[in-house]
């Protein structure tokens, strides 16, 4: 594991920046991260750089033993280029102009914007591409961060046109697509189509989803316009850039395909408070009998999910670019954390594939947007408890590298698909249906089963695994239904979830019988389907050890089409009474199973326990909630995010893991 740090030289004075420096590398520092929001410093006026003062920092800093990752600085603007070209700035969807003072103002589709981004990215790349201390760059930073993933200026109108030209080549075409026959929307000419309206009523579902894939294009074709430059003139350098975890807006393996690897910004304790209604619903509430999170830890479930995408966009080991290491300025409450936590974090990035943590920030802010969040430095100075934490970590370096080094393999995967999860936010068919959350269910009942699992685009390896997780398929074309097949011919084992086949591409519901594309390898056609408010249920007769009903929330009920059919669980109560909620079909030697409602924690580890049993691979073990189990090779890491001591029965053996800390276990030596 390197460590590295974010760094801002420019705001603090110079003669300080050598005391920082030889900080860093005394507390194991190897890496730091500067200049991504620096553009006005370095070019305060257009076309005058002043590269001296960046020049002095990455020598001092270099010369310290430090390694030089480059930030380019185009997620803040300088001012000259937002007054003398206003076209630059973003409209918000209500129609409002973000301006000058914040972050991330700019449009990813204009013109001019593009030009001067050219511009200071090549300036840069040619200055420091072979520079003996910079080895790397990130562009820009958090693309889409603070809601900027939709702009609704007219650059954006333009390009969308085009862009739709371009998918559609004719407006007849479109019009098809769209299903524009609907409330006397027929275009006539591309000119006439315009961002979808979110003001009124409902905008069209298929024009919306364009715009969201259009949206997703426009940074990955921004992201490329700076690569590009880049690996021009920095050709031994690595390229990559900081996403955000679960975030939606934009299709992270897109944006992941052109960068040498992947990295992602850690905020625990920030992002459950973000994320956590997002990803679990009323049903999901905690069960008196387990555990609760230590309250400055996050939600490692959050945390891992994070971690397990962002691994999954490349399927190779990632950075975590900033590590929260102290309390963060942006949670509706912001806990400080405890010594140990920092330690706690870095490790269970290492267990999930990172090889990489770049602290977030060196030391505090005196001024600005971010006084309150911490660093590894308190504001004073001193040493935050995040920096105390590194140096147990330097400590624990070799075994950090070893593991680091050992492989991180799964048996399970779970597609993730940002198309799907944009059709079902544009259409949730209840308020609280969402994409992520189904996938949650199934991602925590891997984890509370100690079942290792990869999250893979539908695009993905199959042949890898097992058993591939599929929640929902919602988006199915004739190429996806064949890829499946060959997969469970192959031997394969497929769990579909609701909603799977519902759409075609273009987001016009499938004239087949449910789950359209997909009937025929399911066997079985989905007769009905509903969401229940939660206070009703139906009953499940089944013999899988550990499902019990009630099912709610959302219902699908199946009617076996094949001899093939199975039903694993039936509904026993309710207007299905007698017909199949949980069916298994046969092919060759694989088999596809549909589950036919969404579960609850209980019933989604039932499920896949009952099929990771049946296909006889190993599993670390079931984990108490807030105990996360990973296996790197041989070794077994074994993470407690509460503040009691859990207890994890690795091969038969009781393995007691003291709170808020690390214990790892060979799991050779345990069998034995
Ligand atoms: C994000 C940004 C950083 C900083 C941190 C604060 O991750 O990339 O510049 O604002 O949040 O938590
Ligand atoms: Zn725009």
């Amino acid at each position: 594991m390197n460590f590295g740090v974010c760094y801002y030289p420019e705001h603090w004075p110079e003669k300080r920046w050598e005391s920082d420096a030889l900080m860093m590398v005394e507390a194991g520092i190897e890496i730091v991260r500067i200049a991504e929001f620096a553009w006005a410093q370095i070019e305060p006026e257009a076309g005058r750089y002043q590269w001296s003062w960046l020049d002095r920092a990455i020598n001092l800093l270099g010369k310290a033993g430090l390694r030089v990752m480059l930030g380019t600085p185009t997620a803040a603007p300088p001012i000259w280029l937002t007054r003398n070209h206003p076209d630059i700035l973003r409209i918000d969807a209500g129609g409002q102009r973000r301006d000058h003072g914040t972050r991330r103002h700019y449009c990813p589709n204009s013109s001019t914007y593009h030009r001067h981004s050219q511009e200071i990215v090549s300036a840069m790349a040619q200055r420091y591409g072979t520079h003996p201390f910079v080895f790397g760059w990130q562009i820009d930073n958090e693309w889409g961060g603070g809601h900027t993933a939709r702009c609704y200026c007219y650059n954006c109108v333009t390009a969308f046109q085009a862009w739709l030209k371009d998918r559609y080549g004719d407006i007849a075409n479109l019009n098809d697509a769209w299903g524009t026959l609907f409330w006397s929307q027929s275009y006539m000419d591309w000119s006439q189509i315009h961002l979808p309206d979110q003001s009124i009523d409902k905008p069209n579902p298929s024009h919306i989803l364009d715009f969201y894939r259009f949206s997703s294009d426009s940074y990955v074709a921004y992201q490329r316009l700076q690569i590009d430059l880049v690996r021009q003139y920095a050709p031994e350098h690595v390229v990559t850039t900081n996403f955000m975890g679960l975030y939606r807006d934009l299709d992270q393996f897109a944006l992941a395909t052109d960068l040498d690897f992947v990295t992602w910004d850690s905020y625990p304790t920030g992002n459950l408070d973000r994320w956590q209604k997002h990803l679990y619903l009323k049903q999901d509430e905690l069960d008196a009998s387990e555990h609760q999170f230590a309250y400055d830890v996050g939600d490692p479930y959050i945390t891992g999910m994070a971690h397990a995408l962002t691994y999954g966009l490349k399927g190779r080991p990632f950075w975590v670019m900033e590590q929260q290491a102290g309390a963060i300025n942006w949670g509706s409450v912001n806990p400080g954390i405890r010594p140990g936590t920092t330690r706690l974090w870095t490790w269970h990035a290492l267990a999930e594939g990172a090889d990489t943590t770049v602290y977030f920030r060196w030391r505090s802010t005196l001024f600005a947007q971010e006084q309150y969040h911490s660093g590894l430095l308190q504001h004073d100075g001193s040493a935050g408890f995040g920096l105390a934490d590194l140096a147990l970590l330097r400590g624990e370096q070799q075994q950090l590298a070893d593991i680091a080094r050992q492989p991180n393999e799964a048996d399970v995967a779970l597609i993730f698909d940002f198309e799907d999860l944009w059709a079902l936010e544009i259409q949730p068919h209840r308020s609280d249906y969402s994409y992520l959350k189904h996938l949650f269910v199934y991602y925590r009942a891997c984890q509370r089963l100690g079942i290792q699992v990869d999250i893979i685009p539908k695009s993905g390896e199959l042949n890898k695994y097992s058993l591939v997780l599929a929640p929902t398929l919602h988006i199915a074309d004739e190429e996806l239904a064949h890829t499946l097949k060959q997969y469970v011919i192959d031997g394969g084992h497929l769990l579909l979830g609701v909603r799977s086949g519902f759409k075609t591409a273009n987001n016009l519901v499938t004239d087949q019988p449910f789950p359209g594309l997909l009937r025929l390898l399911i066997g079985a056609t989905v007769r009905s389907w509903q969401s229940l408010p939660e206070q009703f249920g139906w009953d499940l007769s089944t013999n899988i050890a550990g499902l019990n009903g009630p099912a709610t929330y959302w219902l699908e009920v199946l009617k076996p089409d094949s001899a093939s059919v199975r039903a694993l669980a039936s509904y026993s109560s309710g207007p299905y009474s007698g017909q199949a909620a949980l069916i298994e079909n046969s092919l060759n030697n694989g088999k596809i199973y549909y589950h036919g409602w969404y579960p609850t924690d209980p019933q989604a580890r039932a499920v896949i326990g009952h099929l990771v049993d049946k296909l006889g691979f190993s599993r670390i073990g079931d984990l108490p909630r807030g105990l996360i189990a990973r296996k790197r090779g041989d070794a077994i890491i074994l993470l407690n995010f509460t503040d009691v001591i859990q207890t994890a029965n690795i091969t038969g053996l009781p393995i007691k893991v003291p709170p808020r800390d690390v214990t790892v276990v060979n799991s050779l030596v345990s069998e034995s």
